[in-house]
């Protein structure tokens, strides 16, 4: 069932999503060379707590895992694609650091995820991480209200697939706003219900793409999702709403502090 949000809610989920990008502003020039994983889970908990929100993904759970998310933040590095776990481990020059947060605020959840690339990336790795950003932009640009929602995955595989890329088909976008994961899921390859969008969706559009192939594999944390052929993967992630016959992207842009 795919609830709309009317304005009001629109407005609770926004302000969630700037609060939710403020947060990234600050924590992308932290994540470097040197640092370990769970000190930027700790920095992210006492910012989110500081700032009146709720890390939604700390204590979350998904269906087939049994053991509640550890933390505020995924941090998945290099050939690790999703749900990856702050440890201490330390981030090394040349790796690509796929960050992906969720807070609540006042009962309005927002989602965002961003690829960060560690000093010098090679060249390969930081083909991948554009084109990705690149594959959530063509996503955002399919989702019109009155279309159907499958177009977006479309216009994600499409971009993938013509560099070459894998994209990533266990996990996908979702509705959100209300309840972290929400009716209707937006695949980022055609695939499912293809509903229209109509005013008052709210939803997060994430493409997972791979360096190599699609496939994964899940390690025995049960939580880390890593590619199988250990290639590198890349994740973007924006929460917009389709509202008042237009598309408003409610999580600020992050690339400039990327690329
Ligand atoms: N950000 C992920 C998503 O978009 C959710 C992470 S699962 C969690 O679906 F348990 F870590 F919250
Ligand atoms: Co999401």
């Amino acid at each position: 069932m795919i609830r709309l949000k009317n304005e009001k809610q629109i407005d609770g989920i926004r302000k969630s999503c700037k609060m939710l990008s403020a947060m990234y502003r600050e924590l992308i020039p932290l994540v470097k060379p040197g640092v370990q994983t769970i000190e930027i889970d700790m920095w992210v908990r006492d910012w989110i707590a500081k700032a009146g929100g709720r890390p939604v993904f700390l204590g979350y759970t998904i269906k087939k895992i049994n053991a509640p998310y550890p933390a505020a933040i995924c941090i998945s590095i290099n050939e690790e694609v999703i749900h990856g776990i702050p440890s201490k481990r330390r981030i090394r020059e040349g790796d690509l650091v796929s960050l992906d947060c969720g807070i609540e605020l006042g009962g309005f959840i927002s989602d965002q995820a961003v690829s960060i690339e560690a000093g010098n990336v090679s060249g390969e790795i930081r083909k991948l991480n554009k084109i990705t950003m690149e594959c959530l932009y063509r996503g955002i640009e399919a989702a019109k209200a009155g279309d159907r929602l499958l177009q977006v995955s479309r216009a994600v595989e499409n971009h993938a697939k013509s560099h070459g890329y894998g994209i990533v088909q266990e996990y996908c976008g979702h509705g959100t706003g209300l309840y972290l994961h929400e009716d209707p899921q937006v695949p980022n390859y055609p695939h499912g219900p293809n509903p229209k969008m109509n005013n008052g969706m709210v939803f997060a559009i994430e493409p997972m793409i791979n360096a190599g192939a699609g496939n994964i594999e899940i390690l025995n944390d049960e939580w880390t999702v890593v590619t199988a052929d250990e290639k590198i993967s890349a994740h973007w992630e924006h929460t917009i709403a389709v509202h008042g016959g237009k598309t408003e992207i409610l999580t600020d842009p992050l690339e400039q502090y990327v690329f």
